[in-house]
């Protein structure tokens, strides 16, 4: 959700700022803009709609510079328009701005702005920010005028500030948002996100809220919002762009679902020791979880995806390890006041680990003594470090932006956590817990052979791709499952409307839409609850529903049932969501081909929600 770039160097500025830009489309953007200062001036170009638009303008319209800020803005306030797009300039021209984030206050601000002579361009909460350090500059130097501003301003940002004035420096802060600094070779970077760098330097500070940057092309010096100079060793990347690219995959969300048998093994890897029956952590996660008592509570906050993996870590944290828990989708948990302890324990579950809703829970939860585990793919991400212990999946980076390699490394490391804990608690038998270890180290093999139905699952979607709405249906362990499908479906085929629901709770309402020919997709995998879900089957079969039924491979019985049939690997059930993930994210994926959606990248959805 937006993205921010800023450079000064010894490069072609504009180059620099496009191509780290592009690295950032996968966050989400309706626009995108580029500002570079050459000679005392400051040129500014911007396009609506996709970055190529603007690659493009600059072409006819060629910027030089080695000093500049770029943006892809998704809006928050005001249309997706050109002159809502960033930079955004102050009266003089002199300064420009990019901003990820929401001002609050920015419409008391800008009143008291117009009334001291401003003049605004756009609708945007980030034009208020430059005229403000406008306003300030008039009676203090520019860095001073900075820091003022963002004592001023209240809501989310990462902000970097360019002066027409200052050719060596760009000034960035952030609070909220993400925003990290690149370490390169005579030339430094602001970015939000770590692939906007990775082609120059590998060597990253990651900022925390309430500090300020003045990025040279010599290096960077952060300090604290009031000026005090702090000390910062860089980061090093370990992952590298390959990572970052398609690899001959027509989408990264179909490279990401193919990923998933590795994603799980780097989520399991050092962790399930099969050949010794154990589980292990690190030392901090270990001591974190050996110091739960046998009273705790946890309550598990995340959104979205996340949240679906959270569902499915209730059923197997209450079912094997005996431990009660809640799960919240964190934009409710912030305001529903929960009752919370040091007895409690706060699992966050996140992809990017900068989810603005999920960061604010784990802040309002330590505020109340809770303590706090994150589940983040992300590291160094905010919530990672902000949390007193970190499973992280090591799922890679995941650039499409519906999630699937992330959702079932959350999953996998729901399960790790999950069997650590009922070990403890002595609530396996030793056979049994021989057997549980064996089939979960396989699961990376049960998900490539789950893979190898794509075929299937593409000419299943092939028939439904026309239809305009689905119900997707599921028991237990694979509820979550149906909801996750549904969230897939909907979120890359904008055209189409899904809901997931639990199969029980078809006949309190949802059944009464469905007439003949009206998509079903069943999740009717083995399970204790297997005959349950085929009454339900049966309950839409009476309507002349249509139904897709994944099952599991050698079931002959529910051929009967299905309209359409697509197999999986037979699992235990704690097993089976990660399975079933698989036939539901291709049958999204190419049904969204079919009709030729966007699927990396769908329209007013952003990979990481830094706002609330
Ligand atoms: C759906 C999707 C979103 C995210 C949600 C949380 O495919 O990607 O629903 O799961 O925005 O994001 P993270 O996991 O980064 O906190």
């Amino acid at each position: 959700m937006c993205g921010i770039v800023g450079y000064v160097g010894k490069n072609h500025g504009v180059d620099t700022i496009l191509e780290a830009l592009s690295r950032l489309e996968y966050r989400g953007y309706d626009s995108a803009g580029v500002a570079v200062l050459h000679d005392g001036q400051i040129q500014v170009r911007k396009k609506a709609g996709k970055l190529q638009g603007l690659v493009d303008h600059v072409h006819k319209h060629p910027l030089i510079g080695t000093i500049g800020i770029g943006h892809t803005r998704w809006a928050t306030h005001g249309l997706p328009n050109e002159t809502n797009a960033h930079p955004h300039s102050d009266s003089t021209g002199k300064l420009t701005i990019v901003h990820n984030g929401i001002i609050e206050n920015y419409a008391e601000l800008k009143e008291k702005l117009i009334s001291k002579g401003h003049e605004f361009k756009s609708q945007t909460d980030t034009e208020v920010i430059v005229h403000l350090i406008e306003e300030h500059a008039k009676r203090m130097p520019l860095e001073q005028a900075f820091r003022l501003t963002l004592k001023e301003i209240r809501g989310s940002y990462a902000v970097c500030l360019l002066s027409a004035d200052e050719p060596d420096r760009i000034f960035g802060a952030r609070n909220g948002s993400p925003l990290i600094v690149g370490i390169g070779k005579g030339e430094s970077f602001f970015a939000s996100d770590v692939p906007a760098v990775l082609g120059r330097t590998r060597r990253v500070w990651y900022l925390n809220d309430g500090e300020v940057v003045e990025l040279r092309a010599s290096g960077p010096k952060i300090t604290t919002l009031d000026g005090k100079l702090l000390k910062r060793q860089p980061t090093t990347i370990k992952w590298d762009l390959t990572a970052a690219r398609k690899e001959g995959y027509a989408h990264f969300m179909l490279k990401e679902i193919h990923e998933q048998p590795t994603a799980i093994e780097q989520t399991l890897f050092n962790r399930l020791k099969p050949e010794t029956g154990q589980i292990t952590f690190n030392r901090s996660t270990r001591a974190f979880l050996d110091a739960l008592k046998p009273q705790e509570k946890i309550i598990i906050i995340a959104c979205g995806t996340a949240y679906h993996a959270g569902l499915v870590g209730e059923y197997m944290l209450e079912e094997f390890a005996n431990i009660p828990v809640d799960v919240d989708l964190a934009s409710e948990f912030r305001y529903r006041g929960a009752m919370l302890d040091k007895n409690t324990t706060v699992i966050a579950i996140t992809q990017s680990g900068e989810t603005a809703d999920t960061l604010a829970g784990i802040r309002l939860a330590k505020k109340q003594g809770a303590k706090i585990f994150s589940i983040c793919n992300v590291m160094g991400s905010s919530i990672a470090r902000e949390s007193d212990a970190v499973l992280y999946t090591h799922a890679g980076p995941e650039i499409a932006v519906a999630s699937t390699k992330a959702y079932t490394s959350q999953v996998t490391a729901l399960t790790l956590l999950t069997l650590y804990l009922a070990k403890k608690r002595k609530r396996f038998a030793p056979a049994r817990w021989k057997q549980l270890v064996r089939d979960f180290a396989a699961l990376p093999n049960v998900i490539k052979k789950a893979l190898e139905k794509a075929p299937d699952v593409k000419s299943v979607a092939a028939k439904y791709a026309g239809c305009r709405n689905f119900y997707y249906l599921g028991r237990r362990y694979n509820f979550p499952s149906a909801l996750e499908g549904a969230l897939k479906l909907k979120e890359i085929c904008p055209l189409i409307h899904a809901e997931g629901y639990a199969a029980g709770e078809m006949k309190h309402g949802p059944i009464s839409l469905i007439r003949m020919g009206w998509p079903v997709v069943f999740i009717a995998t083995k399970s204790p609850v297997y005959e349950k879900v085929i009454s339900n089957i049966e309950e839409v079969r009476a309507r002349r529903g249509d139904c897709i039924v994944i099952a599991s491979e050698g079931d002959s019985h529910i051929k009967r049932y299905a309209d359409s049939l697509i197999t999986v690997p037979e699992t235990e059930e704690i097993f089976s969501p990660i399975v079933s993930a698989i036939p539901l994210q291709l049958f999204a994926y190419y049904v969204a081909v079919a009709n030729k959606c966007d699927v990396d990248q769908p329209p007013n959805l952003a990979k990481s929600v830094t706002v609330e």
